[in-house]
């Protein structure tokens, strides 16, 4: 008999979750204005609000915190931190940042002007937020097929080829780059192909423009090629990770994700002349060149994380575990963006609170009922995130409206996903008697999630 399958790792140390009660959590989801961003952790039970700095480090990791070098300048640390990502990617010049959008921060106050356009597949967040802020517009190249969440498709995170060649065709003198997200956040977690990202190079060259890779979850893209793409599968991550590399002119990187860390970032890049225009912005906002924002422990940490992530088994726990419990939710038929992403699962609230209408944030609605039922926190990536239109100031509803629930990196069993699966189904079953949404009674002019507060209607 063939033995199943389970974890290519085994737990060390563990840290105990409460459970709570509904009457409790009535009274904190309250008190937190229904956002659950606003909740203390300790009034979550099982916490899907990011994969970000969330996952748990390996006992390699936790061991090379007590060989940091805290030398201001010139640590050793920073030298296996940057030689790592050498080996690994392929990029010559390293700079350290704190996290992701610091990268990009950095990065795009050398690289983006006023009036510029940056095309990409669905910018996330912060990457959009550090050009809308420097008066550039992000320009949106991903396939269309990526908007409907039951079609399968191996590679849903891809650009559209003729969208982007239209961009560049039309706005050549604007464009200073192309960024690609690997793998797509925004479209579900969905990744990449090669054969895409050579054809976002073929067009590049074309029109001699650098390609970025904001990378944040770059070894799951390489997993998700080994396992789709033909001629893939018997190379290993490390090689395939250096093949999507060479296609690249350089990368930003939230370590929080792929490099399984609690805090860390960095920008690394082919380009001296990139290098050369972007350090002295880590300088004035990260800090100096061999340290930019982390600890010297931080730096040794993430060069372990990002080798071990790098390999194939911890990525086939890790992604097998989120297609686990897309299998559970199938089974209830919930419906979500498919097929399974590599660090969520995206739930399709519009095909579930039928009678909740869009001006009352189906998405949001079930987040808040996710909680209440189980103590669940997920997180709502629809019309609350999307913000107002800058200009007409109403509520932007063209998108689609999720849940997403992420699942943190080597922290959670399959037991907690079936509690996720079954707390949903609890919810999906009464779903015909949840008629009414929430209604917002403060928000920020952007950004307006994390702070949104709301009200049961
Ligand atoms: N790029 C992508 C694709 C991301 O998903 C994130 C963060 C960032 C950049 C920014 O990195 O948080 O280190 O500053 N995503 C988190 C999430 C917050 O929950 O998806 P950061």
């Amino acid at each position: 008999m063939k033995l199943p399958f389970a974890e290519s790792w085994k737990i060390k140390m563990v840290e105990p979750i409460r459970k709570s009660t509904r009457q409790e959590r009535e009274q904190w989801l309250k008190a937190a204005h229904y956002n659950v961003f606003q909740l203390a952790s300790e009034h979550v039970y099982i916490d899907l609000i990011t994969d970000s700095g969330t996952g748990a480090m390996s006992d390699r990791q936790w061991a090379a915190l007590m060989l940091g070098d805290e030398s201001y300048a010139g640590a050793s640390s920073f030298f296996n931190f940057k030689n790592k990502i050498t080996e690994i990617t392929g990029f010559p010049y390293i700079i350290p940042t704190h996290q992701g959008r610091a990268a990009e921060n950095v990065l795009f106050s050398y690289l983006v002007k006023e009036g510029n356009i940056i095309p990409g597949n669905s910018h996330f967040d912060t990457t959009k937020g550090h050009i809308e802020v420097r008066k550039a517009i992000a320009c949106d190249c991903t396939i269309d097929e990526a908007k409907d969440t039951q079609l399968e498709l191996p590679f849903k995170g891809n650009v559209d080829p003729r969208k982007l060649e239209n961009v560049l065709a039309e706005n050549h003198d604007k464009i200073p780059f192309i960024i690609i997200t690997i793998t797509n956040n925004t479209a579900g977690g969905q990744p990449v192909s090669m054969r895409n990202l050579k054809e976002v190079r073929a067009i590049a060259d074309k029109y001699k423009k650098p390609v970025l890779f904001d990378a944040a979850r770059f070894a799951e893209n390489a997993y998700f090629i080994k396992m789709r793409e033909d001629g893939y599968k018997d190379k290993t991550i490390k090689e395939i990770t250096k093949e999507m590399f060479s296609l690249a002119d350089g990368m930003t990187m939230s370590a929080k994700k792929d490099a399984i860390v609690n805090m860390g970032g960095f920008i690394a890049t082919r380009l001296e002349e990139w290098y050369e225009g972007a350090k002295g912005y880590c300088i004035q906002y990260e800090g100096y060149l061999t340290y930019g924002g982390m600890n010297g422990r931080d730096m040794n940490a993430l060069a372990i994380g990002l080798d071990e992530n790098t390999e194939f088994e911890n990525l086939e726990t890790r992604i097998r575990q989120v297609e686990y419990l897309a299998g559970r939710l199938d089974e209830y038929k919930i419906p979500y963006q498919r097929p399974a992403g590599g660090h969520a699962i995206f739930v399709d609230a519009m095909k579930i609170l039928t009678h909740v209408p869009k001006e009352e944030f189906p998405a949001q609605t079930l987040t808040v009922e996710l909680y209440l039922e189980a103590g669940i926190r997920g997180c709502e990536i629809g019309f609350i995130l999307a913000d107002r239109d800058p200009v007409t100031r109403e509520n932007r509803f063209g998108g689609l409206d999720l849940l997403r629930l992420a699942i943190p990196r080597r922290v959670y069993t399959n037991n907690h996903m079936d509690v996720i699966a079954v707390a949903l189904k609890n919810v999906f079953d009464r779903r015909e008697a949840i008629t009414h949404g929430v209604k917002i009674t403060w928000e920020s002019p952007v950004m307006r999630h994390f702070t949104v507060q709301l009200e049961k209607i």
